[in-house]
């Protein structure tokens, strides 16, 4: 009756792991470097993380249907205050989670669209277009461009009989880390503020961005005039991946089709989730962890990017993220580095599972290319993670 199809890629390597180990990637003694959940403990210099939710009755209710208000407003504060969006609450519409909001946009888009997207890019959005049969055009990121496509490159025209291009873009990019930032991000956002373009810009790693956090919404004079689409989420720069709370900025036009969705199909997010989360916004709050998170993996970025660049990775990484992506030393491949890694209770994201064409095998372009996530590690594991890297090459 069902439709096939496999988990998304990061899960597929967590089944592995399960399989192979007996554990879970993530439990106590594992070595979590395919995971892209960040620590949800105190970080050095940022805010405590509260440990309750105080609920009465009437927090049991249905929640609404594009997230309760004072969540909503809290989001717009934060946008207008960093970022001068210039967005109110209309603008802004609670998911449960990032990846939710993200299938939700590709979904309702309209027949005569088509997908711009770069070849390598975060993992689940290969699997959404693919279910949902959008028609796509591959915009380079490959070792030849350094992962890192030129202005010129996303001047894409619609593809086959489709009318309108529509950019879906990491920034920054997961896994490659890549930030697009300044005036360069300026630029691309003034492309596709055009007639007959749209694009969401997924920040799900705002905060984790040297020399500090990035917002699309800083280029959007007046977001109710375009297609554009910003979705963020509590589960990387507040720390919270479990309370499943994600949005997305949009028009007002666009929010209502979302509300009218989550009328039929999603019944709005837990409000215990939505009221932990707002709390999380506290002007100040929210302003500390922005700082703390940006130089404490930063710092972190820099300490694995040496240590991997002396055990023979070529690391390809941006500003941005908390991950490294580059090519194994020695023509291993990714698979066979799991293989090993796994016997020590660790493991890698293969390359292969961020390529928007999935070319698998031993041509395909990143079968030696592995993401490797710094983000669920604490201070203290560097030595013991260099040390089974060592082993394992
Ligand atoms: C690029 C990117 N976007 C969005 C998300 C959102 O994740 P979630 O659905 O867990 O909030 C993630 C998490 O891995 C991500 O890496």
């Amino acid at each position: 009756m069902l439709m096939q199809f496999p988990p998304m890629g990061v899960y597929e390597t967590l089944f592995r792991f399960a399989d192979a180990t007996n554990k879970y990637m993530g439990d106590p003694g594992t070595h979590p470097w395919a995971q892209g959940y960040p620590l949800t403990t105190r970080i050095p210099g940022g805010p405590p993380l509260p440990a309750e939710v105080k609920l009465q009755s009437t927090d049991l209710k249905y929640p609404k249907a594009t997230g309760e208000i004072e969540l909503r407003q809290a989001i717009a504060d934060y946008y207008n205050s960093h970022y001068q969006a210039g967005i109110t609450a209309e603008n802004v519409c609670v998911f449960a989670g990032g990846r939710p909001g993200i299938l939700a946009t590709l979904a309702f888009l309209m027949p005569d669209i088509c997908i711009a997207i770069e070849e390598t890019e975060y993992t689940p959005y290969y699997d959404m277009l693919e279910i949902l049969r959008r028609k796509v055009h591959l915009i380079p990121s490959n070792a030849g461009n350094r992962f890192r496509p030129s202005d010129g490159d996303y001047d894409v025209d619609p593809v086959g009989d489709c009318e309108r291009v529509f950019l879906v873009k990491s920034n920054p990019c997961n896994p490659t880390g890549v930030a697009t930032t300044g005036d360069a991000l300026k630029t691309l956002v003034g492309k596709y503020c055009q007639s007959g373009r749209g694009a969401l810009f997924d920040e799900a790693y705002e905060f984790y961005c040297d020399p500090e956090p990035e917002s699309v919404l800083r280029h959007v004079d007046d977001i109710d005039a375009t297609d554009i689409f910003v979705v963020g989420a509590a589960t990387k720069g507040l720390q919270v991946p479990g309370m499943r709370v994600g949005w997305v900025i949009a028009a007002e036009r666009h929010i209502e089709i979302f509300r009218n969705y989550s009328s039929f199909g999603m019944g709005g997010v837990s409000r215990p989730s939505q009221l932990y989360v707002t709390q999380l916004f506290e002007p100040q709050r929210v302003a500390q962890a922005r700082t703390a998170v940006s130089g404490f993996f930063t710092s972190q970025r820099k300490r694995y990017r040496e240590g991997l660049e002396s055990h023979g990775f070529e690391l390809f990484t941006g500003n941005g993220g908390f991950y490294h992506w580059g090519r194994l030393p020695g023509g291993i491949s990714a698979d066979e580095f799991n293989e090993r890694l796994f016997e020590h209770e660790a493991g890698i994201l293969p390359g292969v599972l961020c390529d928007m064409l999935r070319r698998k095998g031993d041509d395909g372009p990143l079968r030696d290319f592995a993401r490797f996530s710094f983000g669920p590690l604490g201070p203290d594991s560097y030595e013991s993670d260099m040390e089974i890297i060592g082993k394992c090459l």
